[in-house]
């Protein structure tokens, strides 16, 4: 898989996306990402890429013309499956969704800034949009890099052990079940026996039944779904 994506500063995407599974990913070359700076793309000498907003009031917004050049340079070079617009305003970023993404094979990200971009880049450009939580965040830096980990780490190959993504929360609509390792006794915190019994049918129902506790208690939202 390919990702491309369009910032004003890049640098908040480096050490997201160059540690831990992410550079295993990228190392392995089951994902390239590639990050463009838009001023590449700015109206001016003076790397302008906002303007103020028709209508008045406070914030800059991202202008059509450097977003619409970086977009269509882009696009010269390979078809995007998706072209993302991270934006609080966007459907939220779920794990079907992530699920869905780690499918494609080319997907191009625009990162928002200031009040964020003109809207007819949404209109004309972009084919989906994402907000990774109810809260606003300075820029889309931050929102690209998690959807990128969250979709690098599902393609084939990237975690050592194939299934481990199976069992993540969400996977299956249940949160993860609680999870230990040694010592079995620490400081008379007793690791529950059942994990110890050997019985990989009796752990494997153990841990269905606490995926399922846990979800009711803490997600009661999902867990109605
Ligand atoms: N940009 C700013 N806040 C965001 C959010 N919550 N999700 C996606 N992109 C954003």
């Amino acid at each position: 898989m390919r990702i491309d994506i369009i910032s004003v500063v890049p640098e908040l995407l480096e050490s997201p996306l160059s540690h831990s599974i992410m550079k295993r990913a990228r190392d392995k070359g089951l994902l390239e990402v590639h990050v463009h700076h838009l001023r590449q793309w700015a109206v001016n000498e003076y790397g302008q890429i906002d303007d103020y907003q028709y209508g008045g009031g406070a914030g800059m917004v991202m202008m059509p013309e450097p977003l619409a050049n970086a977009i269509e340079t882009l696009s010269k070079d390979r078809t995007y499956d998706e072209i993302i617009y991270v934006t609080p305003d966007g459907p939220r970023f779920d794990q079907p969704t992530a699920n869905r993404l780690s499918l494609k094979g080319n997907l191009l990200i625009i990162c928002g800034h200031y009040k964020g971009i003109d809207q007819r880049i949404r209109e004309h450009f972009v084919t989906m949009e994402i907000s990774i939580g109810d809260y606003v965040l300075s820029g889309g830096e931050l929102a690209a890099a998690i959807i990128v980990d969250a979709v690098g780490r599902l393609l084939p190959g990237v975690l050592g052990d194939e299934t481990s993504a199976l069992t993540d929360s969400f996977q299956d609509n249940l949160l993860a079940p609680p999870v230990y390792t040694r010592p079995a006794d620490f400081r008379g915190w007793k690791v529950p026996e059942i994990l110890m019994c050997g019985d990989p049918i009796k752990v494997a129902d153990w841990r269905h039944e606490q995926a399922i506790q846990r979800t009711k208690e803490r997600r009661p939202d999902i867990f109605d779904q």
